[in-house]
């Protein structure tokens, strides 16, 4: 049996089209690209995580010479975000690479990570993907942009046992 399965996203031709808070997490998000560091890909990306109390929580790509080992921008947020602020529901992420002249789609770790938070917390946080100065990109909730995903619910009590 076929089955369809569809998303709902926005587009915007530019950041004018967003509202002021938006439009300041993906500053936030661009500011974070300034101090990415990425002396191997050259290919700087910033993000940027609000909270429910207004906190803003900035990341930036961080690589490595072991190149593997190196992390997005998205995940070096939204783990500080965490590890910092425990608890706190998260209520927006923006990004953005400035060398991108189209919006900044999140790789497909940070899909994951994004969206086990959404879960956990049991509210949307809505995606921001931003160019500068260009095109922007909104989905409602990190599940959009992960359909038939892992999740915990994966890992149930009969699944056969682990090593
Ligand atoms: N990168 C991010 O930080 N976020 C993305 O959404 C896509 C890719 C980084 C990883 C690596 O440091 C560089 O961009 C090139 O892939």
């Amino acid at each position: 049996m076929k089955q369809q399965s569809h998303i709902t996203y926005e587009t915007f031709p530019d950041w004018e089209a967003l509202s002021p808070e938006e439009r300041q997490l993906l500053q936030e998000a661009l500011t974070a690209a300034g101090k990415a560091y990425a002396p191997y890909s050259g290919f700087a990306v910033g993000a940027c995580v609000r909270l429910e109390d207004g906190t803003l929580v900035r990341g930036n790509n961080q690589e490595n010479a072991s190149y593997p080992q190196g992390l997005c921008a998205e995940r070096v947020a939204l783990f500080a975000a965490s590890a910092i602020h425990p608890g706190k529901r998260i209520t927006g992420i923006a990004l953005v690479a400035p060398a991108s002249p189209t919006p900044l789609s999140p790789c497909g770790g940070c899909r994951q990570v994004l969206l086990e938070y959404e879960q956990r917390q049991q509210s949307p946080i809505p995606v921001l993907m931003g160019s500068v100065n260009g095109p922007v990109l909104r989905v409602a909730q990190a599940a959009d942009l992960l359909p038939f995903c892992f999740s915990k619910e994966n890992l149930t009590a009969d699944a056969p046992e682990r090593q």
